[in-house]
Formats: structure tokens, C-alpha cells, sequence
């Protein structure tokens, strides 16, 4: 069993970023389901928005794991409950969002030994400049980055009554993003 996190980074009003990964974690369903792994996998959709962090309020370095707040406590056990991690990705100013940023400094030890893939999008840069700022501190936290990037440019152009509309292109992309996480989490089983 894989347990696949997908992390919706965007928060704000008239956001597109939950149609997105609604639709990327529905292609990661239908691939799991098309290799005969649909029962080996679990997904859980995170939305930022919902989960409601304050900025990191937590007193110590996460990596003491002393946590003193109810939902750092709370993140903490979603997280460390996740084999792979799937994040995305709005680009803001040629970066990731704010809101990612500060759920990953949350936690530390958590993310170690998991795989994680970048789903970016945004105009005519496909959001690839945020993906780019974002992979330092993916590795600086022992996220483990596949090699597949699903990158979705002029992302206003793919939006019909505020749902995603993604093609068989990127589904393809989403569906070896899928493969490579679940071999690289198996990988990485023994050093969690
Ligand atoms: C504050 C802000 C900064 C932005 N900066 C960029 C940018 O640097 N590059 C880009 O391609 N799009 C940029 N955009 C456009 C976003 O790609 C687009 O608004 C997208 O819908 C944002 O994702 P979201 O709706 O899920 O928040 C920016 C949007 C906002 C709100």
C-alpha cells in the first residue's frame, strides 16, 4: 500500500489550484486503478486552505519534534501517514506559493525518505520557475524529487466554469509521475 499525499498549495479566493489537483489526484486514481494497483494505493487531498496553519507558530526546530500546537500535532500525523508526496504548485513572482512554503517548515523528520513530485503550473512558464525555487528545499527537508514533472502553462486558457480541463498529454505525464512514485517510495521503504 502507497499512500499518496497531494498537497494543493494555492489558498486563496478564485484560486484554480483544488480544480487542478482534483484532477491530478483523479488521473492518479485511474492510473493506480489501470496497473492493478488501484487497492495498493490511498490518496489523501490536502488543501491548504482547509487545513488553515497559522504562520509557523511553533516555538522549537521541527526536527526536536516538540511540537506545543494542536495542529502542528495533527499535521505531523497526516504527514508522517504519507509514503509519497505529490505538490501543486502555483507560480507567484517566479516562485512557489507562500502557503507551501510554510506547511513544509511545519515539520522536518516527517518528510524524510519520501518521494515527492512537483505538478506546476501558471502562464507561458508553466510555473516551472516556481518548481525550480521549490527543489532546494525539497531536498533540504529529505523529500526525494522523481524525475517526471507535469508542467501546465497558460493555465487561465484550461479552466471552463472554474474546472480544470486537462488533456491526455499531461495525464500521461501524471500517470509516469504515479509509476516513479511508487517504485521510489518502495525504494526508500527501508530507510523510514
Ligand atoms: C500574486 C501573483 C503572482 C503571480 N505571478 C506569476 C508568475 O510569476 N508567473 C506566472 O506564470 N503566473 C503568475 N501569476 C498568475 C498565476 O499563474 C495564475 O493566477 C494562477 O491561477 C495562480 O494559481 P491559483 O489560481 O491556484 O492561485 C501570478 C498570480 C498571482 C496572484
Amino acid at each position: 500500500m502507497t499512500r499518496i499525499m497531494i498537497i494543493v498549495g494555492s489558498v486563496r479566493p478564485g484560486r484554480v489550484g483544488l480544480s487542478v489537483a482534483e484532477w491530478v489526484r483523479d488521473r492518479i486514481q485511474e492510473s493506480l486503478d489501470g496497473d492493478g494497483d488501484g487497492d495498493a494505493a490511498s490518496l489523501d487531498l490536502v488543501d491548504l486552505a482547509e487545513l488553515n496553519l497559522p504562520f509557523l507558530d511553533e516555538p522549537h526546530h521541527p526536527a526536536k519534534r516538540a511540537y506545543t500546537k494542536p495542529h502542528t500535532v495533527a499535521w505531523s500525523e497526516r504527514v508522517s501517514a504519507a509514503d509519497a508526496v505529490v505538490l501543486v504548485s502555483p507560480e507567484y513572482n517566479h516562485s512557489y506559493s507562500p502557503a507551501l512554503k510554510n506547511a513544509i517548515d511545519f515539520l522536518f523528520t516527517e518528510w524524510a525518505h519520501k518521494p515527492v513530485a512537483v505538478v506546476s503550473y501558471g502562464g507561458a512558464s508553466a510555473g516551472t520557475r516556481g518548481a525550480a525555487a521549490l527543489a532546494p528545499v525539497l531536498a533540504s527537508v529529505g523529500l526525494v524529487k522523481v524525475a517526471a514533472n507535469p508542467e501546465i502553462n497558460f493555465i487561465g486558457t484550461r479552466m471552463i466554469d472554474g474546472v480544470f480541463q486537462g488533456d491526455d498529454k499531461l495525464g500521461g505525464t501524471v500517470a509516469t509521475m504515479t509509476r516513479m512514485l511508487v517504485e521510489t517510495s518502495e525504494a526508500l521503504k527501508p530507510l523510514r
